[in-house]
């Protein structure tokens, strides 16, 4: 894979995005979520969701009750797709060109940040290092005072913790876990990590 074509890249998912365009959620949908997302997120909380790509995720939390969902991602192929498929059906759902690492969110917008596989991808592109503590401030910077970075992850904490304390102050990281659906071992997990902000 060339520089230009890594997961952290506009270009890799720009293409992917052109080739592909059936709805797909990574690592986990939202019936497995479901019950964990119950006791973290209140259905009038301010949602934002990170790297949306053309997961199911913010369709199917709308269904369910979560009626502030603004989605966002670096592509603009797959926001195009979302906007097209959602307009008609759910024209509430907002779908946004932003890049996690810049974003045009004025200061304590949030009350819930949710990320399900976009910080890993970051973690797989050029400047990881750099851009995992940039990501994290930049969301930091957007959520309120007490709200919630809630991120889903193959990433065990020995290669995702010292990130999210590196890059600010949080009032505390709590470490979930969830069975990957497609495996038969109970061993086989994601991670679930919830950094609240500091009120
Ligand atoms: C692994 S996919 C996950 C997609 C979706 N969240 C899901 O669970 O199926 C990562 C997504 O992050 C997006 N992405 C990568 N870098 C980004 C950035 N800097 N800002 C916003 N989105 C980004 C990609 O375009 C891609 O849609």
């Amino acid at each position: 894979m060339s520089e230009e074509e890594t997961y952290g890249s506009c270009s890799y998912w720009n293409t992917r995005y052109q080739q592909e365009s059936t709805p797909f959620d990574w690592y986990q949908s939202f019936i497995g979520l479901k019950s964990y997302f119950e006791s973290l997120i209140k259905l009038q909380d301010d949602i934002l969701m990170v790297g949306c790509g053309n997961s199911l995720l913010s369709e199917q939390m709308y269904e369910a009750g979560y009626k502030s969902i603004v989605s966002m991602d670096i592509s603009p192929v797959v926001i195009e797709q979302q906007n097209l498929r959602y307009r008609d059906k759910y024209p509430d759902l907002q779908f946004l060109v932003e890049n996690a690492l810049d974003m045009s969110f004025q200061d304590n917008t949030f009350d819930i940040v949710l990320d399900k596989g976009t910080f890993d991808t970051i973690m797989c592109g050029d400047n990881s290092q750099e851009n995992a503590l940039i990501m994290c401030q930049e969301i930091n910077r957007v959520l309120k005072p007490g709200g919630k970075y809630i991120i889903i992850s193959y990433g065990a904490p020995k290669d995702r913790e010292s990130h999210f304390s590196n890059a600010c102050e949080w009032k505390r990281i709590d470490i979930q876990t969830i069975k990957k659906p497609d495996s038969k071992k109970s061993t086989s997990v994601h991670y679930i990590y919830i950094m609240t902000k500091l009120d």
